[in-house]
């Protein structure tokens, strides 16, 4: 079904985005060769967005869990165990980022929806990935920078393990909150 579409706007080139039923967005661009390398370049990262998302959210995952009893069973923070697991969290979350960001700019689901259909014009769908996926992990980007910046301000461990599982925690919660879980798990 989504090929026959997307068979049909290369021929026709009638319009340059067309949403499917099921809320995805397919587009045409003028000539074939740009399509198909944008496309390309499309699936390599959007293939890293989807894989990378698995391994960036079980370590957060870990790390929220490992702060949250480092902070009830009031243990010392190890440099070892307790800052690798953070810091290896932030990392891979950036990249994460990283990957969103570029993905951002050349997928059809991405800003070509705003610049095509206006913020009004989206389907709820279309707006989790266009709007909301991207605002609200940039924020939970955000709170999990300062999660670790202000952990490095303490000296005692329960204020470390304080600060991760508390701004980790809530970035955790806000990634899981906008995730497009029927489209990834399909
Ligand atoms: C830790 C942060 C993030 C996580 C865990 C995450 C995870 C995901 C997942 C699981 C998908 C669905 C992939 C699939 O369909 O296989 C997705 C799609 C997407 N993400 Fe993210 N993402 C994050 C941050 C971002 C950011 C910051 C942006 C942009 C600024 C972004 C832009 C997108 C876009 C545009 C799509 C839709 C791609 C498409 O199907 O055309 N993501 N993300």
């Amino acid at each position: 079904m989504e090929l026959f579409f997307e068979i049909q706007l290369l021929k026709g080139n009638k319009h340059n985005i067309k949403t499917l039923p099921n809320g995805r967005v397919f587009y045409a661009q003028n000539s074939l060769f740009l399509e198909a390398k944008t496309r390309t370049m499309f699936e390599i990262i959007q293939t890293l967005h989807s894989y990378l998302a698995y391994v960036a959210l079980a370590v957060l995952f870990f790390a929220v869990a490992n702060a949250i009893m480092g902070l009830v069973g009031n243990k010392m923070f190890t440099m070892g165990k307790d800052l690798r697991l953070s810091l290896f969290a932030l990392i891979l979350c950036h990249i994460q980022l990283l990957v969103g960001l570029i993905l951002y700019f050349v997928s059809a689901n991405g800003f070509s929806a705003i610049r095509e259909f206006g913020m009004g014009g989206l389907t709820s769908a279309a707006r989790l990935l266009a709007v909301e996926h991207p605002f609200v992990n940039i924020l939970a980007l955000v709170l999990i920078t300062v999660g670790w910046s202000r952990h490095k301000k303490f000296m005692e461990g329960k204020k470390k393990f304080k600060s991760i599982a508390l701004f980790y925690g809530l970035g955790l919660i806000l990634i899981l909150s906008r995730i497009p879980w029927g489209q990834w798990l399909n």
